[in-house]
């Protein structure tokens, strides 16, 4: 594998988390490269279900090494949250480091988050309120707290000094009221740097020894392609480069270590938050997917939309990404369908729209062009594993000739097939 990217190819949930603890078997690192708490990448081994927002989701795999690279935000109370909780359940994660580099996610940022969006009506993208894009923006703007300054009294004192006050204007601006207390910023803060301290480091250095030793790498993104914030459907994404491209940067290696690229393709697909989706379905059988597949916001609990597989949009991932291989999940949230649609292309003002649109009015006005396949039988969770240990022959011929018609369409291989959340229910078709 040795140093392999997993990508969300559309609107994030694609199933990054499962397909990343399935990959990270045969890994040796494991290192989530951009976003923050706006994650939520569920694995599930036996019965029990795990939720993850900053660690890797190699972490259950107690003998790999995991870092949140310097691309991360982090939410330092929540990081430690999530840390207490594994322990809870037995995991001690003791390889787990954190770049030195990587920005924090302060109180202000979600206050910030909050009042932005309300100010920004249409073009509010239904944020997770978790601070990702003004935390983002404080790093471009260069007065962003880092990791490194949490175990700095002074430095961490010299920033507030400017920042507190800048944001009390800015949300007295905003039409908020809140008061920030520099000293209770700062002593929380001081905390949570004492108790992440021996996990602080320079992790480049680290992933970079790794993969000079020969050890496999796995660079797992949050969120999608199409929420990321240059080859998204911006102003409705986020604030990261969730692309490949954004793996080098966010892991800290440069692009030539990079082998291949696994791109996740949920079976249909589905989006929370606002902005144009030209394949979305408004009636049946939306609801029945919604459903069946619980699409509901794993960080906020709002229902997902739902919409077919959009060939467009894998295309274009394909392209931005340099992707070398599909993994296809959710298959059998599909099972019991007559009929399984794919949109294969776009009309709007009477012409062809063949590729995904920048303009957002244009992509608002695009009507899906749809091709119709057979569906395949309804089965239990139970039953789609047992078929999964049968492998890839054993898989209704008419979810086969789905694969094959996506693979052929976007122009990359299968690599992998999920038909179930559990590791059991994965398949392996990599040459
Ligand atoms: P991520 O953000 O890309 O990691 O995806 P999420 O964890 O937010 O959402 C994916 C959901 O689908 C989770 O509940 C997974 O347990 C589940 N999942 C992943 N692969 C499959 C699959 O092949 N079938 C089914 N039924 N569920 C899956
Ligand atoms: P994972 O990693 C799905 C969406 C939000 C909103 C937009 C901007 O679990 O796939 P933000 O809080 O990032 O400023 O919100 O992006 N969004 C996601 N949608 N999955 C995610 O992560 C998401 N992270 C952000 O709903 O529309
Ligand atoms: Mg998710």
């Amino acid at each position: 594998m040795p140093v392999t990217v997993v990508v969300g190819t559309q609107w994030g949930d694609e199933g990054k988390g499962k397909i990343t603890d399935y990959l990270a078997e045969s890994a040796d690192v494991v290192v989530r490269y951009q976003g923050g708490t706006n994650a939520g990448h569920t694995v599930k081994v036996g019965e029990e279900v795990y939720k993850f927002q900053l660690l890797p989701s190699g972490i259950l795999r107690e003998e790999k090494t995991c870092v949140i690279g310097n691309g991360v935000v982090v939410d330092p109370g929540v990081l430690l949250r999530e840390l207490q909780d594994l322990n809870a359940r037995g995991v001690t994660p003791a390889t787990l480091r954190i770049s030195e580099r990587a920005h924090v996610i302060m109180p202000y940022h979600k206050v910030q988050d909050a009042l932005e969006e309300k100010g920004k009506g249409k073009l509010a993208a239904g944020t997770t309120m978790r601070g990702i894009g003004p935390c983002y923006t404080d790093k471009v703007a260069r007065y962003g707290i880092r990791m490194v300054d949490l175990l700095d009294a002074e430095a961490l004192t010299e920033k507030l000094d400017v920042v507190v006050p800048l944001k009390q204007r800015l949300f007295k601006s905003l039409g908020g009221d809140e008061t920030l207390s520099k000293a209770d910023l700062l002593r929380e803060h001081l905390d949570y740097g004492e108790a992440l301290r021996d996990r602080i480091a320079d992790t480049s250095v680290l992933v970079d020894d790794a993969i000079r030793a020969g050890k496999d790498v796995l660079l797992e993104g949050a969120q999608g392609t199409h929420l990321d914030i240059d080859h998204g459907v911006y102003p409705y994404g986020t604030s990261s480069n969730p692309v490949a491209g954004g793996a080098s940067v966010g892991a800290g290696i440069g692009p030539t270590r990079i082998d291949s690229v696994i791109g996740i393709v949920k079976a249909y697909t589905s989006r929370v938050g606002t902005g144009p989706f030209p394949a979305e379905l408004h009636e049946d059988p939306a609801d029945r997917i919604r459903e069946v597949g619980h699409e509901y916001g794993t960080v906020t609990g709002r229902p997902r939309r739902v919409g077919w597989l959009d060939q467009v949009m894998v295309r274009f991932s394909s392209r931005v990404n340099g992707l070398t291989g599909l993994a296809v999940t959710r298959l059998d949230v599909l099972g019991g369908l007559d009929t399984v649609k794919m949109c294969t292309g776009y009309t709007a003002d009477g012409k062809d729209v063949t590729e995904f649109p920048a303009d957002m009015r244009l992509l608002a006005r695009c009507e899906p062009v749809l091709e119709e396949h057979p569906g395949w039988p309804d089965l239990t969770e139970r039953e789609w594993v047992e078929m999964a240990g049968r492998g890839y022959g054993a898989l209704p011929e008419t979810m086969r000739a789905y694969l094959d018609r996506l693979a052929e369409a976007v122009d990359v291989p299968v690599a992998l097939i999920s038909i179930g959340p559990s590791r059991a229910a994965t398949i392996d078709v990599r040459a």
